[in-house]
């Protein structure tokens, strides 16, 4: 595991930037799991404004770690968020981008998903297994739509679950963790002082935290699991 810690937004983006261009040069198709929330926002504007050139979005196919059972024309749908900050100012393919339908029945979504990785993203002994998986940290300690309350979902045998808010009650898809594990790289995007705790109890292990935080069990088996944070959210590490 790798932890960076940057002053600002603008240094954690760019810093990121170039770690998925060095993805780039070693990969000729690279798949890319993306995270929902807010968190992604920054980033997202980061590459509308700065990198619809040379980043070479034609090779890059993305999907998501999981979404919210919405309209992909909904406020909460992660898609939307993406479409907003992201997808409506690069010129990647409509034939890369793979959503999660948050209209559809969310068992019937799950399957679907499940089926379509299995044939869009390379597998490796027997799993899909994406290029990046880019993840981001609830305030809980949830990571993707596995939440606490549901850790069984986080080993399921099902590559896409579904899964519930729980405070909302808002189902959701989700990958499992047995996709997240078999990722090339796992990359966690944190900012803001709000997840600064979690991100010391996950990072440094204080306590049993894997058995409670579903952000604590991401152990890629490839161990390229990064962290990137901005100052706020890393202030509590090593102290
Ligand atoms: C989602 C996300 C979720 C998110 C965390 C952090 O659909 O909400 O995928 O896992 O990354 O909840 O959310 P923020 O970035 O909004 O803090």
């Amino acid at each position: 595991m790798q932890t960076k810690i940057f002053n600002t937004k603008e240094e954690l983006n760019r810093s990121f930037t170039e770690y998925l261009k060095e993805i780039l040069k070693a990969r000729e198709r690279v798949t890319v799991a993306l995270s929902g929330g807010s968190t992604p926002k920054s980033l997202f504007d980061y590459w509308a404004d700065n990198h619809r050139n040379d980043i070479d979005w034609n090779r890059i196919f993305l999907f998501w770690g999981d979404e919210r059972c919405v309209p992909p024309t909904d406020e909460q749908s992660n898609y939307n968020m993406t479409k907003n900050h992201l997808l409506d100012y690069v010129p990647i393919p409509e034939r890369n981008i793979f959503r999660i339908k948050g209209e559809n029945d969310p068992a019937a979504e799950a399957e679907r998903y499940s089926t379509l990785l299995q044939m869009e993203v390379e597998v490796v002994n027997g799993v899909p297994s994406f290029d990046l998986v880019i993840l981001g940290l609830g305030d809980d300690g949830h990571t993707a739509s596995i939440f606490p309350q549901e850790m069984e979902l986080w080993k399921s045998t099902q590559l896409c679950v579904v899964a519930t808010h729980p405070d909302s009650g808002q189902k959701r898809v989700s990958l499992s963790g047995k996709v997240i594990n078999r990722a090339q790289r796992v990359a966690f995007l944190v900012t803001g002082a709000a997840k600064a705790e979690k991100v010391k109890e996950i990072i440094e292990s204080r306590k049993e935290v894997k058995d409670i935080y579903p952000a604590a069990k991401v152990k890629p088996v490839s161990g390229n699991l990064m962290w990137f944070l901005d100052k706020e959210a890393g202030e509590l590490l090593g102290n």
